[in-house]
């Protein structure tokens, strides 16, 4: 890893030599766009831009908890637009896979709700679900959870679930970490992993939202850290060893996968 190889045929050099056998990926909505989930911030596209219609005071209300318990209804709106089940895993998440498979991923960190990185193979236990997931649910007051048959059914439905013990009767929400929450236990015992990372890959996300967006920061001096994102994002770019393949993330993926000699092994695990 020498200055000239700075480029994404230095970096796919660098792992064809097995220098990156500790690989530390960064997720966020934009790794799941192509799949038909809009991202946040996004100008026309994203979904902090097509809120209109829930009346919010401001788009980030959504996911703010103090206003939740006013007003549940808008975030079950979109809850019933989001629920998975409904997208497929994209190239991009299969790559992630790719990288678990070739035993060179130590850990996903993600921002995503929408556990398609799970349904692409990764492994429950190399991923950190940084802002939760819809995978469970409980009440916001209690904390007692609530059965998944009833919460699809009542997204189905556009209804809003209360928890089932009658002295609490409190509003039941998905364990996605919401503005004005704390981050799952999980996130903060694995965050000084960048550390020990020997390759960062921080995929489709604004890199806005605070701790996830310090992430990158952790990672060694001299260490490569590729960024494949629509734009550029955080520091990213900052440091000499930073790599920036700017464009559609699936398209950044196939040209690492290629560079790298994994293509048809990452298009065969996409087509399964
Ligand atoms: P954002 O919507 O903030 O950022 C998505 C990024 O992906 C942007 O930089 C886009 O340009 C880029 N992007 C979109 N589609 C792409 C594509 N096909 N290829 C490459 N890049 C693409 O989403 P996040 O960074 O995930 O939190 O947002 C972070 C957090 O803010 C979310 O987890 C959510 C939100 O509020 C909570 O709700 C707590």
């Amino acid at each position: 890893w020498t200055l000239q190889s700075r480029t994404l045929e230095g970096l796919a050099g660098y792992i064809r030599d097995g220098k990156a056998k500790r690989v530390v990926v960064m997720t966020g909505a934009g790794i799941s766009t192509s799949a038909g989930i809009p991202d946040f911030r996004s100008p026309t596209t994203g979904l902090y831009a097509n809120l209109a219609r829930l009346n919010l005071p401001y788009a980030e209300a959504v996911f703010d908890i103090s206003y939740f318990r006013q007003n549940p209804r808008p975030f079950y709106t979109l809850a019933h637009e989001l629920y998975p089940g409904k997208y497929r895993p994209t190239i991009t998440h299969c790559f992630i896979r790719l990288l678990n498979d070739k035993g060179l991923l130590l850990k996903l960190f993600t921002q995503n709700i929408d556990c398609l990185e799970r349904e692409a193979g990764v492994p429950d236990d190399k991923i950190v679900e940084a802002h939760g997931s819809f995978a469970r649910q409980s009440c916001i007051e209690c904390k007692t959870l609530y059965p998944d048959d009833l919460i699809r059914k009542h997204i189905e439905e556009m209804a809003i679930p209360f928890c089932q013990r009658k002295s609490c009767g409190g509003l039941v929400k998905p364990e996605i970490v919401f503005f004005g929450e704390q981050l799952p236990a999980a996130f903060f015992a694995n965050r000084g992993l960048p550390a020990e990372a020997d390759l960062c890959i921080v995929l489709g996300t604004s890199l806005t939202v605070q701790p996830f967006a310090s992430l990158p920061g952790f990672c060694e001096e001299g260490v490569p850290r590729l960024l494949i994102n629509q734009e550029q994002v955080g520091s990213l770019g900052s440091r000499p060893d930073d790599v920036l393949l700017l464009g559609d993330c699936d398209d950044g993926v196939r040209k690492l996968a290629k560079a790298c000699g994994w293509l048809e092994e990452l298009e065969a695990l996409w087509a399964k």
